[in-house]
């Protein structure tokens, strides 16, 4: 997709972080902006960001939302249609929530939570605006699906397991979604981004009431440590823009804010071991010791600047991850959880 003048974009999750950075770089391009959030506040400080960014009031909708709710978020595609005469051009799904602890110490409230925003609510979305906008526009003008997902799509994470099954589901859905858009003329693109500069952080105080049931040690502190973490994440405008060039190139996979050896090395690594097991049992061993060694010498690398060992077996944490004065470490488990591993909390 090239042409967005005069079109219509929606983003979810657009009050904020990528999505109201997503949200300003498609307004500049002529685009009437639709965004939809669970935070009304939110919502009605990003109407006043975009409008200073110069994104005419007239072009911008601001829509109250619960994604995980298919009445809600029916209702706010029927809303772009009054209000914009038609679905988006090009829907970019961006709304996302974390929390991170030990996947043992997780809750069913922590995977519905995590699950419910950053999986379901995406197949929510498609289901709800993919047959409209395949009606409106097929064959006749250029439209588009894009989702934000996560380098955490590529890995599994033994302390943020619901975040990057969530991501992984979305990659997965995605590249579906851009085969079987192929026919009508149309694509999908899904953003792969390691850190951001957003709000993300602060996801925990915004947590529906009937999900706070976490097995995570979650605090004030956690919360600083994380934000201390995504203030040196790429500016969400940039990020935008990354975002734009990949759709306008037809790229199922955007993977901004790495260096591009960084992100081979990591995927190359992933499937390596995927193949592994297709070795026989001694094979197999053997190539798991060579690839150990070769990860403690990387890891070395990665550490080397980051403090001494203190002795406890414990290595501090790669430059620019330290808790900060005033902040606690996050991934841990509540301290009550009795068959949690004493160092996990
Ligand atoms: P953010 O917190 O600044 O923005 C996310 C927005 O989603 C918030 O405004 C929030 O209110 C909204 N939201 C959450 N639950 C919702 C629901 N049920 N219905 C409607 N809106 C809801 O966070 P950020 O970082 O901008 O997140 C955007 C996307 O980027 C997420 O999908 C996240 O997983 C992804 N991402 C973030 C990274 C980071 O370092 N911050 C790294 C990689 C991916």
């Amino acid at each position: 997709m090239r042409d967005f003048k005069g079109k219509i974009v929606f983003v979810s999750g657009g009050a904020s972080g990528a999505g109201l950075g997503q949200a300003k770089v498609f307004g500049r391009e002529g685009m009437k902006v639709a965004i939809g959030d669970v935070r009304e506040d939110a919502l009605e400080n990003a109407r006043k960001e975009l409008i200073a960014f110069g994104i005419p009031e007239k072009d911008i909708l601001p829509i109250k939302v619960d994604l995980t709710d298919r009445a809600s978020y029916t209702a706010c595609a029927d809303k772009i249609e009054e209000v914009f005469g038609g679905p988006p051009h090009l829907f970019i799904q961006t709304a996302g929530v974390n929390s991170f602890g030990p996947v043992e110490a997780s809750t069913f409230d922590d995977f519905d939570w995590v699950m419910g925003v950053d999986l379901f609510a995406v197949v929510n979305g498609l289901l709800i605006f993919v047959p409209r906008m395949i009606k409106a526009y097929a064959h006749k003008t250029e439209f588009w699906v894009a989702t934000t997902s996560s380098g955490g799509a590529f890995g599994a994470g033994s302390t943020c397991a619901p975040y990057c099954a969530s991501k992984a589901g979305v990659n997965n859905l995605m590249y579906s979604y851009a085969e079987a858009l192929k026919p009508y003329g149309a694509g999908a693109t899904v953003l792969c981004p390691a850190n951001i500069n957003s709000n993300i952080g602060n996801a925990e105080k915004f947590r529906p009431a009937n999900l706070k049931n976490t097995g995570y040690h979650v605090s004030e502190g956690t919360m600083a440590h994380l934000r201390s973490i995504h203030a040196q994440g790429i500016d969400p405008v940039e990020l935008g823009e990354i975002l734009k060039e990949g759709i306008e190139n037809e790229r199922i996979i955007v993977l901004p804010d790495h260096h591009p050896e960084t992100w081979a090395q990591q995927l190359r690594g992933n499937n390596e071991v995927i193949e592994s097991y297709t070795l026989t049992g001694a094979e197999r061993a053997e190539w798991t010791r060579k690839r150990d060694e070769e990860r403690r010498k990387q890891m070395e690398g990665l550490f080397k600047d980051a403090g001494e060992d203190d002795g406890s077996g414990k290595r501090s944490l790669p430059k620019g991850w330290e808790v900060p004065d005033g902040a606690e470490a996050f991934g841990h488990a509540r301290h009550d959880l009795d068959w949690i591993d004493p160092t996990r909390k």
